[in-house]
């Protein structure tokens, strides 16, 4: 799944436009980046394309294998129904729920989405307890029949929460800030696995440049609202303009 960005603008109050893309496209390959410096229009962006904030001018328009899906008309649970969701940068609301709970609700909230309709209701549902047990399997929460308790557990079942939901376009926004190294490991491990099978594909917002060269086929660079530069994460490394604005050389 791509997205396409037209003439994308979005001010607040009076001002320069804190986002500006004359043209753009993310997802065509499988595993991209988005990088650049603090406040360059990062988490706007993501916003902007999962209909979570409106922009001031332009189209988002979503394509899959059958159709273009122009976005402007929807709310962002109808973008979620279309496959294209997005983890926090901040993490709020998992107090009044236990993790099962949490993930059970995302599955069911769009359960003939996610399960495309084959299935009966209690079909359904042993396949969502079958999805759950195999997340809680592979991630070790320290209670997880209980609530997430740190930032970092609650950072993961956001992550776990989109994942749950099979998206066909995944964004993340810094998702690895605050999580421990192994388990940072172990997400970018499903995640690649998710895209090498063509099951979605991701854009992810990161500081961690290592993590991104590591993972990303290609890298998008954003400054000052901005995209300045996009290629190869080798492509990104050399770019003049990238090293000036973002890697302080
Ligand atoms: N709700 C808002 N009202 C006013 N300005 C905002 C708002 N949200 C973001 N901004 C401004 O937009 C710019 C881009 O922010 P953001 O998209 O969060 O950047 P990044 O994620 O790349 O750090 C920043 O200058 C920020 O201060
Ligand atoms: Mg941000």
């Amino acid at each position: 799944m791509k997205l396409h960005m037209q003439n994308l603008t979005k001010s607040y109050h009076s001002g320069h436009p804190v986002l500006n893309v004359p043209d753009g496209t993310l997802g065509e390959h499988g595993l991209e980046g988005l990088i650049g410096p603090n406040g360059a229009g990062k988490s706007t962006m993501m916003g902007l394309l999962t209909r979570r904030i409106a922009p001031s001018t332009g189209t988002v328009s979503l394509e899959d294998d059958t159709d273009l899906h122009t976005l402007n008309a929807l709310q962002s649970h109808d973008v979620a129904r279309l496959g294209l969701v997005k983890t926090n940068q901040r993490i709020q609301g998992f107090e009044s729920l236990t993790i099962r709970d949490s993930l059970r609700l995302a599955a069911t909230s769009h359960a003939d989405e996610t399960y495309r309709g084959v299935l009966t209701g209690s079909e359904q549902d042993d396949a969502i307890e079958a999805d759950i047990d195999g997340y809680l399997d592979r991630f070790k929460f320290e209670d997880p029949d209980g609530f997430a308790k740190s930032g970092g557990e609650k950072k993961l079942l956001d992550i776990l929460r989109c994942m749950i939901f099979k998206p066909k376009m995944l964004l993340m926004d810094e998702p690895t800030a605050g999580l421990p190294e192994d388990v940072t490991n172990e997400v970018m491990k499903m995640v690649g696995e998710k895209v090498k099978s063509k099951e979605m594909t991701v854009v992810i917002v990161e500081h961690d440049l290592e993590l991104i060269w590591k993972h990303c086929k290609y890298v998008h660079f954003l400054s000052e609202g901005a995209i300045l530069f996009h290629g190869t994460p080798k492509d990104v490394k050399k770019n003049r303009v990238v090293a000036e604005k973002y890697m302080g050389v």
